[in-house]
């Protein structure tokens, strides 16, 4: 298939913005944002799988989202438990496979064991990937990549002339995973936010100001509609033939 003719991305990123101002609009406290916003992550993993996207990454908690007051990141964590808890029938029902990256050796061991057991009973599913970006930053992720590949070349397994971009690529949390073609923002800000860098090179960047908690399965299919209609270059000349990745 050529690039135009895709209806729907393979692989999904989307940055989760704008819980906590849903709720202060209400006059609720930001925690009861995160709740209705965990409402919409049901919908969308519904949803992304039912249209046959391949990849879903979601942007649920940030590195630098550590310095929020402690009673939200609280509140934060045991959503995610409850969500992974309560999720588990439905990610098999809909043969959805749970993976994370980020670094989870700083989330809470509740959480951990949590998410662990979603993986190991997901992880002979074969439908759509949901990848959870937990405690996840995108430096910081580029610099555990650059440590254990220095570590390689110490031990002669690679050779500095031998360091491309694939070889970075592969160091990464996401190596196993096709390179996102489609990154959603909500909630109206223009900034990555430390999300996934080195991997949205190229992807096509769609931003709503639709806040997380609003946004649902008409507006991912109005965000589709979008990526529909991009034309993807890759810093070739646009012609009549299809540009194909690099
Ligand atoms: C996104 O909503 C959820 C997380 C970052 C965990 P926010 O909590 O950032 O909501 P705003 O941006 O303050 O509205
Ligand atoms: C990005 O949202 C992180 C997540 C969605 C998990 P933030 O609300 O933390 O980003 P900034 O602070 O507005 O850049
Ligand atoms: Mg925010």
């Amino acid at each position: 298939m050529s690039n135009t003719d895709k209806i729907v991305p393979r692989h999904v990123a989307v940055i989760m913005d704008g819980n906590g101002r849903w709720a202060e609009r209400r006059g609720f406290e930001r925690a009861k944002g995160h709740e209705a916003g965990a409402e919409s992550v049901r919908a969308i993993v519904r949803a992304c799988g039912e249209v046959g996207v391949e990849v879903l990454t979601l942007y649920s908690f940030s590195t630098e989202n550590w310095r929020r007051p402690h009673a939200e990141i609280q509140a934060l964590m045991g959503l995610l438990q409850t969500y992974l808890k309560t999720e588990l029938g439905e990610l098999m029902d809909n043969n959805v496979r749970l993976t994370a990256i980020g670094e989870l050796k700083s989330l809470p061991l509740v959480v951990r064991a949590a998410l662990q057991s979603v993986i190991v009973a997901t992880s002979k599913n074969t439908g759509m990937r949901l990848v959870l970006a937990l405690s996840y930053g995108s430096r910081a992720e580029i610099a555990s990549a650059v440590r254990d590949i220095a570590q390689k070349v110490k031990r002669g397994q690679i050779k500095p002339r031998d360091i491309d971009e694939s070889v970075i690529s592969d160091h990464l949390y996401t190596a196993d995973l096709v390179e996102p073609d489609f990154v959603i923002r909500t909630s109206g800000e223009y900034r990555l936010s430390n999300f996934l860098l080195w991997q949205i090179a190229y992807a096509e960047i769609y931003v709503t100001e639709v806040e997380w908690p609003d946004f649902r399965e008409e507006q991912l299919a109005l965000a589709f509609q979008s990526f529909k209609g991009r034309k993807r270059r890759f810093g070739a000349v646009s012609s009549s033939t299809d540009v194909e990745e690099p």
